[in-house]
């Protein structure tokens, strides 16, 4: 947004006795409210107001529903949203917003990365005995020890790394929580931490929660890769981490042995921390999930990131996990502490259930993902898309360029309302949103029938730009 609609909009919050700290989005609303109600005022200010909000270009909330405490102009009451300045220009997550416009257009969502499937019925036995059985009190708060040593060992299946399962593991309200204790209790105001663009909307936040500044480099379409020297070229000497995904959302990457080499050696010679989440390494089809912590001299400076939502269909479940030194496990502890001291007790106990899950579970569920991927990939090729090759997740990146819009959120709007399919615009995920503007997410994480109608839906209603 461009200098000038930005100074203005103060202008316009002073007169209508609003705080900086409200959004520019929100701000917009009032006025606009006022707009339509105060004749006087409309008179005074209405061609300004158009002529400068015309010119915003890169915030398509208007038409999206408002963020929640925002300015309600049903019934004609003002609410003025109070936010802190370090999360001020955060939003309504982009998932939040896709998913609601999914419900009021009847569009087939498939956006938000939740399952339309329920999680296996032992896990939800599991959950039930233990509510039955009376476990319902609070936790021990770094996790109950079943699913503490359920979690060590499948760490060490997985990696070969034999980690202390009272000292090492920190059990959280989903990997969301294990993001924010890790910045929380171990980045300091003003450090900076690296990540790749595009990156999970929650790091970028908890980043800001914890007064630290993000330097990112951008992974380019077709591979994704990245350009060593540009890494390189971003650290200083506040680099306090670098915060990696692998299988990565939205593009589906995954990191290959190579890179995670130079970003191994990187940390080793700038002596800095990696934070790696990892909640989608069971959902992996064209390689090997490889944990930056098994690498030489990285478990020492590693904490990593996993949950149980994604591997198990129980994504509301919010059982998550930071697997640490001591030394590291301490600050994420802290932090935990007084973010939400312990986790929900039964689900924690099936969660320990789920983990002793035998190979052939998640052989069987590698081979239904494939089978929904290829519905998807081959729908969006036969629609004409071009879609980025995707190795792990339940995500598809796909340029959407052929059909003539605009940008992303263009795209994904249209393709909500005429068409009725929801998809994820990601230019939300990249801290230049330009780099992002003729992609866009799709996920698999649906039944057949779901993926299948969303593909008749496109074929019917898209078409190509002439
Ligand atoms: C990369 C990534 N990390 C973390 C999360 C959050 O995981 P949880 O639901 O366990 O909090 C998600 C959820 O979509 C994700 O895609």
């Amino acid at each position: 947004m461009s200098r000038f609609i930005t100074d203005n909009i103060r202008v316009f919050r002073r007169k209508w006795g609003l705080m900086d700290s409200v959004p520019i989005h929100c701000t917009t609303r009032v006025i606009k409210h006022d707009l339509n109600h105060l004749p006087s005022v409309r008179r005074r200010i209405a061609p300004t107001f158009r002529a400068m909000t015309s010119k915003v270009t890169s915030v398509p909330t208007e038409k999206l529903p408002p963020p929640s405490g925002a300015v309600s102009d049903k019934s004609g009451q003002k609410f003025v949203p109070q936010i802190s300045k370090r999360l001020e220009k955060f939003q309504t997550t982009i998932f939040t917003q896709m998913s609601m416009l999914a419900i009021k257009y009847g569009a087939i969502n498939l956006g938000q990365g939740f399952p339309n499937f329920d999680g296996p019925e032992f896990v939800k036995e599991a959950a039930i005995k233990a509510i039955r059985d009376g476990k319902n009190q609070y936790a021990r708060g770094y996790g109950i020890p079943e699913l503490n040593s359920a979690i060590s060992e499948r760490f060490e299946k997985d990696t070969g790394l034999s980690v202390d399962s009272e000292k090492e593991i920190t059990v959280t309200s989903g990997c969301t929580e294990a993001i924010a204790a890790t910045m929380l209790g171990l980045v300091n105001p003003g450090d900076e931490v690296i990540m790749f663009s595009p990156f999970y909307d929650s790091y970028q936040a908890a980043l800001s929660m914890a007064g630290a500044k993000v330097r990112s480099i951008t992974l380019h379409p077709p591979d994704f890769s990245f350009s060593v020297d540009e890494l390189k070229s971003i650290f200083s000497k506040n680099t306090r981490a670098i915060m990696i995904n692998t299988p990565h959302n939205p593009t589906g990457k995954m990191f290959t042995r190579e890179e995670l080499e130079v970003i191994a050696s990187l940390c080793i010679e700038n002596d800095i921390l990696a934070f790696s989440d990892e909640v989608y390494d069971k959902l992996t089809f064209e390689a090997e999930h490889i944990s930056l912590a098994s690498l030489p001299g990285m478990y020492e400076r590693t904490v990593t990131l996993n949950s149980l939502g994604k591997t198990f269909s129980l994504t509301g479940w919010k059982i998550g996990w930071a697997i640490a030194p001591p030394n590291l496990t301490w600050g994420v502890r802290q932090a935990h502490a007084f973010l939400t001291f312990a986790t929900s007790t039964p689900m924690q106990s099936a969660a320990s259930v789920a983990l002793g899950a035998p190979d052939t579970y998640y052989q069987e569920l590698r081979s239904n993902y494939l089978s929904k991927k290829a519905i998807l990939v081959d729908g969006l090729k036969a629609v004409g898309f071009i879609v980025y090759p995707s190795a792990g997740t339940y995500f598809v990146m796909a340029d959407h360029t052929p059909f003539g819009f605009e940008n992303d959120v263009a795209f994904c709007e249209h393709l909500i309302k005429e068409v009725g399919v929801v998809a994820i615009p990601p230019s939300v995920f990249y801290l230049n949103p330009e780099d992002g503007k003729n992609l866009v997410r799709f996920t698999f994480c649906k039944d057949e029938e779901t993926l299948r109608a969303a593909m008749k839906r496109m074929k019917e209603k898209l078409h190509l730009k002439k």
